[in-house]
């Protein structure tokens, strides 16, 4: 395991090890986190200046949202606004860019924020859902957040057209709810059938999504790993870029097509 820092002749060195790699992948995997959308202008959760360094992560568990959804959003409309707003950076269009060139299968996220597929990526697991589109717990019905955050002012809790009254809540796992079967189960083939494993922009510790890197890293394929600061995986990884994501998968991808 090899962890450089950005300028160094090590960085080059790692840089090109690293796009070798993914020159080298049929079948790789991305598997990204809040880091790689930091530059879109969305708040990580962990780290330097991350949500949980000043907010209860209690506001975004389903226990709190049923037990007071006003509360929930109230204190969500700020970074609803937020993401919404967002668009891709140049680390989310890299990644559909290796995904156009043949390397990379699809992409796994924990992100909410629909980034990805605004920037492209066609094969794209949603492990914790998506935070632009909105349900109703009573009967169902889905509409676009942006409609809801629209109503925010003047409807607190926003309620569901469609039953005239439903209790709203974004299409997104909260703690203590279930993962969504079938996203978790095509991330876990999409980890064991792949030729190489590129995580960006995730902590890796929340499980069970860190989970699946393992299984890639278990399937016998490299793993690379780029991210603003250490995390727990960094000793199983091939080659540990510490940068930002929007100025590192640019050179990688850049790397791996001239490859
Ligand atoms: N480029 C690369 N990495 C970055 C950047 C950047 N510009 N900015 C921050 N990072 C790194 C941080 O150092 C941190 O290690 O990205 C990582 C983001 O970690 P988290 O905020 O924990 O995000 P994530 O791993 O996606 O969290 C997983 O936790 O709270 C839940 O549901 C939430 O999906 C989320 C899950
Ligand atoms: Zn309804």
């Amino acid at each position: 395991m090899r962890v450089i820092q950005l300028g160094t002749t090590a960085y080059a060195d790692s840089l090109f090890r690293a796009g070798e790699l993914i020159a080298a992948a049929r079948q790789g995997v991305a598997f990204t986190g809040a880091g790689i959308s930091a530059e879109s202008g969305i708040q990580t959760y962990r780290g330097q200046g991350g949500l949980w360094n000043t907010v209860d992560p209690k506001f975004a568990s389903i226990d709190y949202f049923l037990s007071d959804p006003a509360g929930y959003w109230t204190n969500a409309k700020e970074r609803g606004g937020r993401l919404l707003a967002a668009r891709p950076n140049l680390a989310h269009e890299a990644l559909a860019e290796l995904e156009r060139l043949g390397h990379l299968a699809g992409v796994v996220t924990q992100n909410v924020d629909g980034l990805h597929e605004l920037a492209g990526t066609r094969r794209l697991v949603e492990l914790h859902g998506n935070g632009r589109t909105v349900v109703c717990l009573d009967c169902g019905a889905s509409e676009p957040r942006a409609g809801v955050q629209a109503r925010l002012d003047r409807e607190m809790p926003p309620r569901c057209r469609a039953c005239g009254g439903g209790r709203l809540k974004p299409a997104v796992v909260f703690f203590g709810e279930q993962m969504p079967v079938r996203a978790v189960r095509e991330a876990f083939d999409l980890a064991a059938a792949c030729d190489l494993m590129l995580v960006v922009g995730s902590s890796l510790v929340v499980y069970p999504a860190a989970e699946v890197p393992l299984a890639a890293v278990e399937a016998g394929a490299p793993l690379i790993i780029v991210n603003a600061e250490p995390t727990p995986y960094d000793e199983l990884a091939a080659v540990v870029i510490a940068g930002k994501a929007g100025e590192v998968l640019p050179e990688l991808k850049r790397i791996a097509a001239a490859a």
